[in-house]
C-alpha cells in the first residue's frame, strides 16, 4: 500500500462530527500546489480555493473579476497538492446568481473539472433556489453569510456587517435555511462575535468564522494575510504568524546583491 493511501481524507461528515464533538475546525486558502502541499503537511482540516485568488493571485481591487475557468485552474494545482484536506472552491460571481440551471452546470464543471470535494457559495434566501438545485445533484455546499465580498458595490463598505437588529434577525434566518437546504457547513465572516454565537448554537451544521470570534465551530484566514506576504492589508481579525513579506524582500536582495558582486554562483555550485 503506498503512503497516500493510507492518508485519511477530512469529509463533509468528518467536520459534522468536530462540530459534535467540539473540536474546532481550523480551514486556510490556497491556489496553488506548492503552497496546498504545505498547509495541507501543516494538518488543516480544509481548504478553501477562495475567489480571494481574483486579489491575492491577480492583483484586483475586488473578488469580482476572476472567472470560472481560472477558479478551476487554482482548484486543479489545488487538489493535486493535498492528500488529507477537504478542498473547498467558490463559485465565483456570476456562476450561480442568474438561474438555478446556471449554479448546477458551474459547481459540476468545478467538481468534474479540478476533482474538487465541495462547493462555496455566497448568499441566503436570495440563492435558495442554487443552492437547492445543486445539493439535489450530491454536491457538497458551503454556504457564506455576513460581509460577503462578491457584493461589495451593493454594500459600499468591508465593515463588520449586521451590528443592527434587522440585519442580525435575517442573518440567523439565512443561516436556518442553509442549514434545511442542506449545506454542510457555512462560513460567517465579519459579524459581532455573539451573534456568531447565536447562529453556531442555533444550527447543527458547522460554522467558519472570519472575523467573527471565538465562538465559532472553526476558523478561516487568507493564506498569504496569515504568513504575512501582504503587508497592506491590516484588519483587526487578522493574526500573522511570519512576516514573509519583509523575509522574502530582504532575502532577494541580498540575492541580487550577490549576483552583482559575482557572490552568486561559487564554484561549488557550478558544474
Ligand atoms: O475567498 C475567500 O478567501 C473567502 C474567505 C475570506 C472566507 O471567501
Amino acid at each position: 500500500m503506498s503512503v497516500h493511501s493510507e492518508i485519511k481524507r477530512i469529509t463533509t461528515e468528518t467536520l459534522r462530527k468536530m462540530k459534535f464533538d467540539k473540536e474546532k475546525i481550523a480551514m486556510l486558502t490556497s491556489y496553488d500546489f506548492t503552497t496546498a502541499k504545505m498547509v495541507d503537511a501543516g494538518g488543516i482540516d480544509t481548504i478553501l480555493v477562495g475567489d480571494s485568488a481574483s486579489n491575492v493571485m491577480a492583483g484586483y481591487e475586488t473578488t469580482l473579476p476572476i472567472t470560472l475557468d481560472q477558479m478551476i485552474y487554482h482548484a486543479q494545482s489545488v487538489v493535486r497538492g493535498t492528500q488529507r484536506a477537504l478542498v473547498v472552491v467558490d463559485l465565483p460571481f456570476g456562476t450561480y446568481q442568474s438561474n438555478p440551471e446556471k449554479a448546477l452546470e458551474s459547481a459540476v464543471r468545478i467538481m468534474k473539472e479540478a476533482e474538487a470535494h465541495a462547493i462555496k457559495l455566497e448568499g441566503g434566501k436570495e440563492v435558495e433556489e442554487s443552492i437547492r438545485k445543486i445539493v439535489n445533484a450530491g454536491i457538497p455546499v458551503m454556504g457564506h453569510l455576513g460581509l460577503t465580498p462578491q457584493s461589495i458595490y451593493q454594500f459600499g463598505t468591508y465593515k463588520v456587517r449586521a451590528k443592527e437588529e434587522t440585519e442580525a434577525k435575517k442573518l440567523l434566518e439565512d443561516a436556518k435555511l442553509l442549514e434545511k437546504l442542506g449545506c454542510f457547513a457555512l462560513v460567517l465572516e465579519k459579524i459581532p462575535a455573539q451573534l456568531a454565537k447565536k447562529i453556531t448554537e442555533h444550527i447543527s451544521i458547522p460554522t467558519i468564522g472570519i472575523g467573527a470570534g471565538k465562538y465559532c465551530d472553526g476558523q478561516v484566514l487568507v493564506y498569504h494575510d496569515m504568513v504575512g506576504m501582504n503587508k497592506d492589508f491590516s484588519p483587526k481579525f487578522l493574526r500573522r504568524y511570519l512576516d514573509l513579506y519583509s523575509e522574502i524582500s530582504s532575502a532577494v536582495s541580498q540575492y541580487v546583491k550577490d549576483v552583482k558582486n559575482v557572490n552568486f554562483p561559487k564554484d561549488e555550485e557550478s558544474y
